[in-house]
Parts: C-alpha cells; sequence; structure tokens
C-alpha cells in the first residue's frame, strides 16, 4: 500500500537541507520498495510570500491526509516585522496544534566520532543518549488569553497564560513512561513547582501515574537546576519530560551537547503515532543560500520517520548506520568541523551519505 509523505521545506536553509533529506528518502524509497507518494507544500515565510499567511487551511487539511510529515524550518529577517498574528512561526505552531502532534521527541545523542565537537569536556559527554520529551501543543504557547493591551495609564502590556490540563499533562507523561521503557527506565519530570501552579499539577499527575510504571523510576527537577544539571553532569538523564516552552530551550542546550543542534532530529507525534519530523534546528538565514547547512539533523529526521511513523525499522536503521559511516570517514559540516576532519558542504554531505546507504 502506498503511503504518502507532505513535505515542507519552509525557509532559510529548509529548502537546502530537506533536498538532501529527499534525496536520501528517495533512495531508500527505490532500494526497499517501500511505495511512498511526495506532496510538497508551503510552510512558513515562503508560504507568507505565496499565499499572504504562513500556512493555509487547505496545506493543514492535505497534511491530515498524509502518513508522515517532514519539515525543513520556518522564519527569516525578511519576514521578522509583519504582523505577529502571520509570523512564519505561527505556521509551525499551527500544523502541530492542528494535527494534535503533542508528542514531541528529541533524541540528543552524541556520536563518538564527535566527542571533540561538543563545548564540554569528552569525559562528560562520551556516551551521552538523551531523549527529550517536550508537551508540543499547550502550555505558555499556546494559553489563552495572550496579547498586547494597553493599560491605563496608556503603558503596553505583554501578556501569556501558562496553563496545563490534567489530561495534556497525563498524555506526555505516558509518552515519556512508556519510552522510558524501551530505554534505561528513567524519567526526570522537569518543572518550576515552587513557583507556578500550572508546574504543581503538572507533578501532581506525573506522580499519580508513577505507581502504573513501577519498572520504571520517577524523579523531579526544576528547570532552573535541570539548565544546570545538563551542562554540568548530562549523562545522569535518560528521559526528560517537560512543558513546551521549558522543553524548547532545554532541547537547544542538550543539543549543544552533542557537538551541534545541526545533529538533533526531532518527532512530534499525534496520540495514533502519526507525526510531522523536523531537525531541531531553525531556519539559520544567516547561511541560507551558501551550501553549508548540517543535513544530518534533516536525514536523521527521515530516519525517525520510518521507524516511529511508518513501522520501516530496517529502512531507519539503514540511513543510521550510513551516518555512522559518513562520520568516521571523517566528513564535517562546518557546525561539527574540527581540525583533522574534512570539511565538506550540504550537498557533499548529502552525496555521502548516499553513498554510505547499503554500503555499509
Ligand atoms: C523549535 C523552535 C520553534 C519552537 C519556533 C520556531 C516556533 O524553536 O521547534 O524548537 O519554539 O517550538
Ligand atoms: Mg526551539
Amino acid at each position: 500500500m502506498t503511503k504518502k509523505i507532505m513535505i515542507l521545506p519552509g525557509d532559510g536553509i529548509g529548502p537546502e537541507i530537506v533536498a538532501q533529506a529527499r534525496r536520501v528518502l528517495d533512495a531508500v524509497n527505490t532500494h526497499d520498495d517501500l511505495q511512498l507518494e511526495f506532496i510538497g507544500e508551503l510552510i512558513g515565510g515562503a508560504s507568507i510570500d505565496v499565499h499572504g499567511e504562513p500556512l493555509t487551511d487547505a496545506a493543514v487539511a492535505r497534511a491530515r491526509e498524509c502518513d508522515a510529515i517532514l519539515l525543513g524550518a520556518v522564519g527569516g529577517p525578511k519576514w521578522d516585522t509583519i504582523d505577529r498574528a502571520i509570523r512564519p512561526e505561527r505556521g509551525l505552531l499551527k500544523i502541530r496544534s492542528s494535527l494534535g502532534l503533542y508528542a514531541n521527541l528529541r533524541p540528543a545523542l552524541l556520536y563518538p566520532q564527535l566527542v571533540e565537537a561538543s563545548s564540554l569536556k569528552p569525559e562528560v559527554v562520551s556516551g551521552l543518549d538523551i531523549l527529550i520529551v517536550r508537551e508540543l501543543t499547550g502550555g505558555i504557547y499556546f494559553g489563552e488569553p495572550r496579547g498586547i493591551r494597553t493599560l491605563e495609564n496608556g503603558e503596553r502590556e505583554g501578556y501569556n497564560t501558562y496553563k496545563y490540563s490534567e489530561s495534556e499533562i497525563e498524555r506526555i507523561g505516558r509518552t515519556a513512561f512508556e519510552m522510558a521503557r524501551k530505554r534505561s527506565k528513567k524519567v526526570c519530570s522537569v518543572d518550576k513547582a515552587n513557583v507556578l501552579e500550572a508546574t504543581i499539577l503538572w507533578r501532581e499527575v506525573m506522580d499519580r501515574l508513577a505507581p502504573e510504571y513501577p519498572d520504571v523510576e520517577l524523579s523531579h527537577m526544576y528547570v532552573d537546576n535541570a539548565a544546570m544539571q545538563l551542562v554540568r553532569a548530562p549523562k545522569q538523564f535518560d528521559v526528560l519530560v517537560t512543558g513546551n516552552m521549558f522543553g524548547d530551550i532545554l532541547s537547544d542546550a542538550a543539543a549543544m551537547l552533542t557537538g551541534s543542534i545541526g545533529m538533533l532530529p526531532s518527532a512530534s507525534l499525534d496520540k495514533d503515532g502519526r507525526g510531522m519530523y523536523e531537525p531541531c534546528h531553525g531556519s539559520a538565514p544567516d547561511i541560507a543560500g551558501q551550501g553549508i547547512a548540517n543535513p544530518l539533523a534533516t536525514i536523521l529526521s527521515v530516519s525517525m520517520m520510518l521507524r516511529y511513523s511508518l513501522g520501516l525499522t530496517k529502512s531507519a536503521d539503514a540511513i543510521d548506520a550510513a551516518v555512522g559511516v559518513v562520520l568516521d570517514q571523517g566528513l564535517r559540516t562546518a557546525d561539527i568541523y574540527t581540525p583533522g576532519t574534512t570539511k565538506v558542504g550540504t550537498c557533499e554531505m548529502g552525496d555521502a551519505v548516499l553513498a554510505a546507504l547499503y554500503q555499509a
């Protein structure tokens, strides 16, 4: 049976990195006879330029018909000054929320070949393998009321609402416990329960779930401490589960432990495991169009797509292995370059992964 994949290249380096990921996807599609079909759509600034909005309802409707989505990145200076209601990022938030993609999995895995590229000492990060489970469709990103209003004294005030319902907390909590079961069986739930009511409830719900997963050890940590522990002793963590905003911040920090955010894929899943796959990094407008961006996070996102939404483990393993081979060959894009390795561009990195596929 054919499976439909939506491709959303987006802005900045998005189209360049997605092009390489697409070549890899085409190769496994042919080699493993996966019967994947592709449809392209616009998102972010690219959609604003054509449709005047960052994601059309028609695009969302088409996305609903797909088995999985591959996204590049959105945003850039060209659209920084437009009305905030139609900023490129709103397209991303709209697709996450319209499709109910509440479970964002961000694995921070340090490839042994890149231990020198990390800004932390090798002994602190070698062997690092963390999974950040970020709630993606709630919290302060979506809470109402929100806005910028003018007070009686004429001063303006910006405001947002941080809220989580029990059911929202419970479903992401279950994702974290279930993921931990397949890993080292430890969940650390990150909150700010010493200050924020929304996260007092968060902690309560996590504690309530814990007895249902007696094989998994649950701990709690305040987000400020978690940020510190991530750069002090990151290997203490296995699965970290947290809300939307804390997850956004902590996952960037965790990314750098692995050498570069250019290496980090992500999956955003709905309740049935259908999902959208994208690199954790942004559109990097400063290097867009130069052919130097690292396509590996996007290529690894393809592997996550095959694994989590399509159940094609063998093809996913082949991609992961190919990435290992190119790193062994010493090939590095600028973001992961260290002296003694060979610097390559976006397309050359794609060429190398293709060459390594099924040769390994
Ligand atoms: C991410 C990004 C997005 C987020 C932006 C682009 C809206 O930083 O996926 O981490 O904050 O979720
Ligand atoms: Mg982010």
